[in-house]
């Protein structure tokens, strides 16, 4: 996982619960990193998944709760950090159903390394979208944060559903529905 993922995590988690609790998450996880990370840096998801649960432990919010606030923080990194990209699309349904052919394949070109999910649309129209999400790493609500974002982007918004397809959350349709 890339390392700006961890930073930025961090850098809510001090905003949002204070250094003690980024401190303590930090000790009670075993980390190789001893919990400092380079926005560059590649680190184990591991590191990540510890950290989650952890701070999921001490403030009593689930992991997917904490993951879809990270996810609606993260999408403002990223149209900080990538404009360009986010340029190419005028329309939320558009923008969501390239992540696959063309957002996530710019991403590998930038980052050769970045572990990213699979996501296989299944059906689209104007309004709506059905998308397969498969990832060993089971960040859908990571995944519903940056849609939830995204349509804001455009400002629109819409309803999604997430069925999970497999329980562990490793395969998982979503049903968008613009509003
Ligand atoms: C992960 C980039 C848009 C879904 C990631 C990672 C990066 C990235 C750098 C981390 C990879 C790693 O740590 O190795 C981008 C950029 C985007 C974009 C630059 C747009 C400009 C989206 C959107 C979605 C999405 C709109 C909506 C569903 C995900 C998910 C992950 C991820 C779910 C977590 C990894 C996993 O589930 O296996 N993305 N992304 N991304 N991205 Fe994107």
């Amino acid at each position: 996982m890339k390392g700006i993922v961890f930073t930025e995590f961090l850098d809510l988690v001090e905003d949002k619960f204070g250094i003690e609790m980024v401190d303590k998450i930090i000790e009670q996880s075993k980390l190789n990193s001893d919990g400092v990370y380079t926005a560059i840096g590649t680190y184990k998801f591991s590191e990540m998944l510890q950290l989650l649960e952890n701070l999921s432990k001490n403030t009593g919010i689930s992991t997917d709760d904490l993951l879809l606030v990270y996810a609606e923080h993260f999408f403002t990194v990223l149209e900080e950090s990538y404009p360009g990209l986010l340029a190419t699309y005028k329309d939320p349904i558009e923008m969501l159903s390239s992540i696959e052919d063309h957002i996530h394949v710019e991403v590998k070109k930038i980052y050769p390394d970045a572990e990213l999910p699979t996501f296989l649309v299944e059906e689209k129209s104007e309004n709506s979208l059905i998308m397969l999400y498969k990832s060993s790493r089971a960040m859908h609500h990571f995944g519903l944060g940056l849609m939830n974002k995204t349509f804001e982007h455009f400002n629109s918004s819409a309803k999604i559903v997430l069925e999970k397809i497999k329980s562990d959350g490793t395969e998982v349709r979503f049903i968008i529905n613009k509003n």
